[in-house]
Protein backbone atom coordinates (compact mmCIF):
# COMPACT_ATOMS: atom_id res chain seq x y z
CA UNK A 1 0.00 0.00 0.00
CA UNK A 2 1.16 3.35 -0.57
CA UNK A 3 1.01 5.63 2.29
CA UNK A 4 1.83 9.04 0.31
CA UNK A 5 2.83 11.66 2.73
CA UNK A 6 1.72 15.27 1.64
CA UNK A 7 4.58 17.03 0.36
CA UNK A 8 6.35 19.76 2.76
CA UNK A 9 5.98 22.94 1.87
CA UNK A 10 8.65 25.77 1.59
CA UNK A 11 9.06 29.22 0.98
CA UNK A 12 12.00 31.43 0.76
CA UNK A 13 12.71 35.18 -0.87
CA UNK A 14 15.17 36.99 -2.64
CA UNK A 15 15.45 40.79 -2.04
CA UNK A 16 15.68 41.99 -5.63
CA UNK A 17 19.35 44.38 -5.03
CA UNK A 18 22.24 43.38 -7.35
CA UNK A 19 22.95 40.27 -9.43
CA UNK A 20 23.61 38.01 -7.25
CA UNK A 21 26.84 36.44 -6.63
CA UNK A 22 28.60 32.53 -7.06
CA UNK A 23 28.16 32.74 -3.05
CA UNK A 24 24.25 33.37 -3.15
CA UNK A 25 23.79 30.87 -6.13
CA UNK A 26 25.58 27.97 -4.08
CA UNK A 27 24.87 29.12 -0.92
CA UNK A 28 20.99 29.58 -1.40
CA UNK A 29 19.58 29.46 -5.12
CA UNK A 30 20.82 26.24 -6.27
CA UNK A 31 19.69 24.35 -2.94
CA UNK A 32 16.53 26.23 -3.59
CA UNK A 33 16.32 23.68 -6.90
CA UNK A 34 17.12 21.24 -5.04
CA UNK A 35 14.12 21.94 -2.05
CA UNK A 36 11.25 22.93 -4.79
CA UNK A 37 12.56 19.19 -6.50
CA UNK A 38 11.42 17.32 -2.96
CA UNK A 39 8.88 19.94 -1.47
CA UNK A 40 5.59 22.28 -2.41
CA UNK A 41 7.28 24.96 -2.86
CA UNK A 42 7.05 28.96 -3.47
CA UNK A 43 10.00 31.13 -4.69
CA UNK A 44 9.12 35.07 -3.92
CA UNK A 45 11.07 38.40 -5.34
CA UNK A 46 11.44 40.92 -1.92
CA UNK A 47 10.41 43.88 -3.34
CA UNK A 48 8.10 45.26 -0.61
CA UNK A 49 11.24 44.88 1.59
CA UNK A 50 13.48 46.44 -0.39
CA UNK A 51 12.57 49.78 -0.20
CA UNK A 52 13.03 50.05 3.50
CA UNK A 53 16.30 51.24 1.55
CA UNK A 54 15.74 53.91 -0.89
CA UNK A 55 15.91 52.60 -4.65
CA UNK A 56 16.27 54.26 -7.76
CA UNK A 57 13.01 54.15 -9.64
CA UNK A 58 13.90 53.13 -13.20
CA UNK A 59 16.79 50.82 -11.42
CA UNK A 60 14.52 48.94 -8.95
CA UNK A 61 11.93 48.14 -12.01
CA UNK A 62 14.77 46.65 -13.81
CA UNK A 63 16.31 44.99 -10.99
CA UNK A 64 12.58 43.41 -10.19
CA UNK A 65 12.63 42.16 -13.76
CA UNK A 66 16.24 40.96 -13.34
CA UNK A 67 15.80 38.83 -10.39
CA UNK A 68 12.05 37.19 -11.63
CA UNK A 69 14.47 36.41 -14.92
CA UNK A 70 17.02 34.94 -13.28
CA UNK A 71 14.85 32.97 -10.68
CA UNK A 72 13.18 31.60 -13.81
CA UNK A 73 15.93 30.37 -15.24
CA UNK A 74 16.89 28.76 -12.98
CA UNK A 75 13.90 26.57 -13.71
CA UNK A 76 11.93 27.06 -9.64
CA UNK A 77 8.70 26.95 -11.15
CA UNK A 78 9.02 23.59 -12.40
CA UNK A 79 7.03 20.86 -10.85
CA UNK A 80 4.06 22.96 -9.74
CA UNK A 81 6.25 25.56 -7.83
CA UNK A 82 5.50 28.96 -7.76
CA UNK A 83 7.52 32.16 -8.48
CA UNK A 84 6.26 35.17 -7.44
CA UNK A 85 6.78 38.92 -7.28
CA UNK A 86 6.02 39.90 -3.67
CA UNK A 87 4.19 43.37 -4.42
CA UNK A 88 1.94 41.26 -7.03
CA UNK A 89 -0.26 39.92 -3.69
CA UNK A 90 -1.69 42.38 -1.39
CA UNK A 91 -2.15 39.98 1.17
CA UNK A 92 1.55 40.23 2.31
CA UNK A 93 0.95 43.86 3.45
CA UNK A 94 -2.65 43.55 4.53
CA UNK A 95 -1.42 40.41 6.98
CA UNK A 96 1.98 42.07 7.91
CA UNK A 97 0.04 45.35 9.55
CA UNK A 98 -1.86 42.56 11.53
CA UNK A 99 1.09 41.11 12.90
CA UNK A 100 2.48 44.08 13.45
CA UNK A 101 -0.15 44.82 16.14
CA UNK A 102 0.50 41.06 17.21
CA UNK A 103 4.36 42.02 17.96
CA UNK A 104 6.22 43.90 20.79
CA UNK A 105 8.29 46.89 20.16
CA UNK A 106 11.00 45.20 22.51
CA UNK A 107 11.45 42.17 20.82
CA UNK A 108 12.27 43.79 18.15
CA UNK A 109 14.54 46.06 18.80
CA UNK A 110 16.39 43.18 19.75
CA UNK A 111 17.10 42.96 16.14
CA UNK A 112 20.77 42.57 15.25
CA UNK A 113 19.86 43.31 11.75
CA UNK A 114 17.97 45.99 12.42
CA UNK A 115 20.39 47.54 14.52
CA UNK A 116 23.42 47.19 11.82
CA UNK A 117 21.31 48.64 9.31
CA UNK A 118 20.49 51.61 11.14
CA UNK A 119 24.51 52.68 11.68
CA UNK A 120 24.74 51.58 8.11
CA UNK A 121 21.88 54.06 7.09
CA UNK A 122 21.56 56.29 9.42
CA UNK A 123 20.27 59.07 7.86
CA UNK A 124 17.12 57.05 6.51
CA UNK A 125 15.88 54.57 9.23
CA UNK A 126 12.26 53.98 8.53
CA UNK A 127 9.89 52.19 10.57
CA UNK A 128 9.60 49.86 7.88
CA UNK A 129 13.57 48.99 8.45
CA UNK A 130 12.59 48.25 12.19
CA UNK A 131 9.35 46.08 10.85
CA UNK A 132 11.05 44.26 8.09
CA UNK A 133 11.31 41.13 10.34
CA UNK A 134 7.34 40.85 10.57
CA UNK A 135 6.79 41.52 6.53
CA UNK A 136 8.93 38.58 6.76
CA UNK A 137 6.91 36.75 8.74
CA UNK A 138 3.41 37.30 6.70
CA UNK A 139 4.89 36.10 3.62
CA UNK A 140 6.18 33.04 5.33
CA UNK A 141 2.82 32.16 7.40
CA UNK A 142 0.42 32.79 4.45
CA UNK A 143 1.57 30.39 2.63
CA UNK A 144 1.92 27.54 5.91
CA UNK A 145 5.55 26.52 5.38
CA UNK A 146 6.95 23.92 7.08
CA UNK A 147 10.63 25.13 6.17
CA UNK A 148 12.38 28.25 5.44
CA UNK A 149 15.88 27.52 3.64
CA UNK A 150 17.70 31.02 5.49
CA UNK A 151 21.21 31.75 5.80
CA UNK A 152 22.74 32.89 9.35
CA UNK A 153 22.10 36.73 9.01
CA UNK A 154 18.04 35.58 8.50
CA UNK A 155 17.75 33.32 11.35
CA UNK A 156 17.12 36.19 14.28
CA UNK A 157 14.07 36.70 11.66
CA UNK A 158 12.44 33.61 10.90
CA UNK A 159 12.97 33.20 15.17
CA UNK A 160 10.20 36.07 15.41
CA UNK A 161 8.23 34.49 13.16
CA UNK A 162 7.94 31.13 14.90
CA UNK A 163 6.88 33.27 17.92
CA UNK A 164 4.61 35.31 16.17
CA UNK A 165 2.99 32.49 14.79
CA UNK A 166 2.78 30.65 18.37
CA UNK A 167 1.63 33.75 20.09
CA UNK A 168 -1.08 34.18 17.68
CA UNK A 169 -2.11 30.35 18.01
CA UNK A 170 -2.54 30.99 21.72
CA UNK A 171 -4.87 33.21 21.59
CA UNK A 172 -6.78 31.80 18.66
CA UNK A 173 -5.99 28.11 18.01
CA UNK A 174 -4.30 26.63 15.40
CA UNK A 175 -4.18 29.40 12.40
CA UNK A 176 -0.39 29.48 11.69
CA UNK A 177 1.82 26.56 10.79
CA UNK A 178 5.41 27.23 13.39
CA UNK A 179 8.11 27.47 10.13
CA UNK A 180 11.08 25.33 10.87
CA UNK A 181 14.84 26.65 9.92
CA UNK A 182 16.42 24.85 6.94
CA UNK A 183 19.88 25.16 6.80
CA UNK A 184 21.50 24.39 4.07
CA UNK A 185 24.36 21.15 3.23
CA UNK A 186 28.18 21.59 3.75
CA UNK A 187 30.81 23.24 1.13
CA UNK A 188 28.17 25.95 0.41
CA UNK A 189 30.08 28.50 2.06
CA UNK A 190 31.73 30.68 -0.51
CA UNK A 191 34.15 33.58 0.45
CA UNK A 192 35.58 36.55 -1.01
CA UNK A 193 38.54 36.02 -3.50
CA UNK A 194 39.85 38.66 -3.10
CA UNK A 195 39.96 38.45 1.27
CA UNK A 196 39.27 34.33 1.45
CA UNK A 197 38.44 34.89 5.55
CA UNK A 198 35.60 37.18 4.33
CA UNK A 199 32.15 35.90 2.97
CA UNK A 200 32.09 36.62 -0.68
CA UNK A 201 29.59 39.56 -1.13
CA UNK A 202 28.10 42.04 -4.00
CA UNK A 203 28.03 45.16 -2.24
CA UNK A 204 32.11 44.66 -1.84
CA UNK A 205 33.26 47.69 -3.95
CA UNK A 206 36.30 45.25 -4.82
CA UNK A 207 34.73 43.79 -8.10
CA UNK A 208 37.42 41.38 -8.35
CA UNK A 209 36.45 39.87 -4.89
CA UNK A 210 33.34 38.07 -6.16
CA UNK A 211 31.48 36.57 -9.07
CA UNK A 212 28.10 37.62 -10.28
CA UNK A 213 25.71 35.02 -12.01
CA UNK A 214 25.54 36.82 -15.01
CA UNK A 215 29.72 37.68 -15.42
CA UNK A 216 31.00 37.00 -19.10
CA UNK A 217 33.41 33.76 -18.90
CA UNK A 218 36.34 35.48 -19.75
CA UNK A 219 35.58 37.64 -17.20
CA UNK A 220 34.62 34.62 -14.54
CA UNK A 221 38.56 33.35 -15.53
CA UNK A 222 39.81 36.93 -15.38
CA UNK A 223 38.82 36.73 -11.57
CA UNK A 224 39.87 33.91 -10.96
CA UNK A 225 42.92 33.98 -11.84
CA UNK A 226 43.23 36.91 -9.47
CA UNK A 227 42.21 35.00 -6.23
CA UNK A 228 44.26 35.57 -3.67
CA UNK A 229 46.28 32.21 -2.48
CA UNK A 230 49.17 31.77 -0.45
CA UNK A 231 53.12 30.68 -1.48
CA UNK A 232 52.86 26.90 -0.53
CA UNK A 233 51.76 26.40 -4.17
CA UNK A 234 50.15 23.04 -3.14
CA UNK A 235 46.51 22.47 -3.85
CA UNK A 236 45.28 21.04 -0.34
CA UNK A 237 41.91 22.02 1.76
CA UNK A 238 42.97 23.66 5.11
CA UNK A 239 40.45 26.24 5.79
CA UNK A 240 42.80 28.10 8.50
CA UNK A 241 46.05 27.90 6.94
CA UNK A 242 44.85 28.02 3.32
CA UNK A 243 41.52 30.14 3.24
CA UNK A 244 42.09 30.96 -0.62
CA UNK A 245 43.07 27.65 -1.88
CA UNK A 246 40.24 25.82 0.20
CA UNK A 247 37.71 28.64 -0.95
CA UNK A 248 38.54 28.05 -4.57
CA UNK A 249 38.55 23.79 -3.80
CA UNK A 250 35.23 24.20 -2.35
CA UNK A 251 33.82 26.48 -5.57
CA UNK A 252 35.27 23.63 -7.86
CA UNK A 253 33.82 21.05 -5.99
CA UNK A 254 30.41 22.63 -5.86
CA UNK A 255 30.64 22.33 -9.89
CA UNK A 256 32.34 19.45 -10.73
CA UNK A 257 31.09 17.02 -7.72
CA UNK A 258 34.66 16.38 -7.01
CA UNK A 259 35.61 15.56 -3.44
CA UNK A 260 38.08 17.31 -2.02
CA UNK A 261 40.90 14.10 -2.10
CA UNK A 262 39.70 13.73 -5.91
CA UNK A 263 40.72 17.56 -6.13
CA UNK A 264 43.87 17.43 -4.64
CA UNK A 265 44.72 14.24 -6.87
CA UNK A 266 43.86 15.83 -9.59
CA UNK A 267 45.93 19.11 -9.11
CA UNK A 268 48.75 17.35 -7.15
CA UNK A 269 51.98 17.95 -9.89
CA UNK A 270 50.18 21.35 -11.36
CA UNK A 271 50.56 25.09 -10.08
CA UNK A 272 48.15 27.28 -9.06
CA UNK A 273 48.04 28.93 -12.42
CA UNK A 274 46.54 25.60 -14.03
CA UNK A 275 44.30 24.90 -11.00
CA UNK A 276 42.89 28.63 -11.11
CA UNK A 277 41.98 28.31 -14.98
CA UNK A 278 40.52 24.94 -14.05
CA UNK A 279 38.56 26.45 -11.50
CA UNK A 280 37.29 29.26 -13.70
CA UNK A 281 36.17 26.96 -16.82
CA UNK A 282 34.04 24.42 -13.98
CA UNK A 283 32.17 28.15 -13.25
CA UNK A 284 32.07 29.17 -16.52
CA UNK A 285 30.17 25.55 -17.33
CA UNK A 286 28.10 25.51 -14.31
CA UNK A 287 26.84 28.98 -14.93
CA UNK A 288 26.17 29.06 -18.80
CA UNK A 289 22.93 27.05 -18.79
CA UNK A 290 21.16 29.69 -16.48
CA UNK A 291 23.19 32.67 -18.21
CA UNK A 292 21.90 31.57 -21.64
CA UNK A 293 17.99 30.75 -20.39
CA UNK A 294 18.59 34.31 -18.74
CA UNK A 295 19.56 35.87 -21.87
CA UNK A 296 16.69 33.90 -24.05
CA UNK A 297 14.09 35.53 -21.18
CA UNK A 298 15.00 38.68 -21.03
CA UNK A 299 14.55 39.57 -24.49
CA UNK A 300 10.84 39.13 -23.92
CA UNK A 301 9.30 41.15 -21.52
CA UNK A 302 5.53 40.29 -22.38
CA UNK A 303 6.92 36.78 -21.60
CA UNK A 304 8.28 37.59 -17.92
CA UNK A 305 5.05 39.71 -17.41
CA UNK A 306 2.63 37.16 -18.16
CA UNK A 307 4.51 34.63 -15.84
CA UNK A 308 4.09 36.80 -13.14
CA UNK A 309 0.84 37.57 -13.47
CA UNK A 310 0.20 33.99 -13.64
CA UNK A 311 1.74 33.05 -10.36
CA UNK A 312 0.54 36.11 -8.50
CA UNK A 313 -2.91 34.55 -9.20
CA UNK A 314 -2.11 31.30 -7.81
CA UNK A 315 -0.32 32.99 -4.60
CA UNK A 316 -2.76 35.21 -4.09
CA UNK A 317 -5.32 32.64 -3.48
CA UNK A 318 -3.25 30.47 -0.94
CA UNK A 319 -2.09 33.70 0.89
CA UNK A 320 -6.08 34.93 0.46
CA UNK A 321 -7.41 31.91 2.38
CA UNK A 322 -4.94 32.47 5.32
CA UNK A 323 -5.75 36.05 5.22
CA UNK A 324 -9.89 35.78 5.29
CA UNK A 325 -9.24 32.91 8.48
CA UNK A 326 -6.89 35.31 10.55
CA UNK A 327 -9.54 37.80 9.68
CA UNK A 328 -12.07 35.65 10.78
CA UNK A 329 -10.56 34.85 13.93
CA UNK A 330 -10.01 38.50 14.96
CA UNK A 331 -13.38 39.22 14.25
CA UNK A 332 -13.42 41.00 11.38
CA UNK A 333 -17.05 41.17 9.38
CA UNK A 334 -16.77 38.90 6.49
CA UNK A 335 -19.05 39.95 3.51
N1 LIG B 1 14.92 39.07 4.32
C1 LIG B 1 15.37 38.08 3.38
C2 LIG B 1 16.77 38.46 2.89
O1 LIG B 1 17.09 39.62 2.77
C3 LIG B 1 14.44 37.98 2.21
C4 LIG B 1 13.10 37.51 2.61
C5 LIG B 1 11.96 38.22 2.61
C6 LIG B 1 12.78 36.19 3.03
N2 LIG B 1 10.92 37.45 3.01
C7 LIG B 1 11.36 36.20 3.27
C8 LIG B 1 13.51 35.01 3.23
C9 LIG B 1 10.70 35.05 3.70
C10 LIG B 1 12.84 33.87 3.66
C11 LIG B 1 11.44 33.92 3.90
O2 LIG B 1 17.54 37.58 2.57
Amino acid sequence: MDNQQPKKKVLSCIQPTGTPTLGNYFGALKNWKLMGEECDAAFAVADLHAITVRQDPKEFKKQIMQMYALLLALGLDEQNNIVFVQSHVPEHSQLAWILNCYTQFGEMSRMTQFKDKSIKHADNVNVGLFSYPVLMAADILLYKADYVPVGVDQKQHLEITRDIAERFNGIYGNVFTVPEPYIGKKGAKITSLQDPTKKMSKSDTNTKSFISILDKPETIVKKMKSAVTDSEACVRFDEENKPGVSNLMTIYSCCTGASFEEIENEFASKGYGDFKQKVGEAVVEELRPVQQEMERIMKDEKYIKERMAQNAEIASRIAHRTLEKVMKKIGYVQI
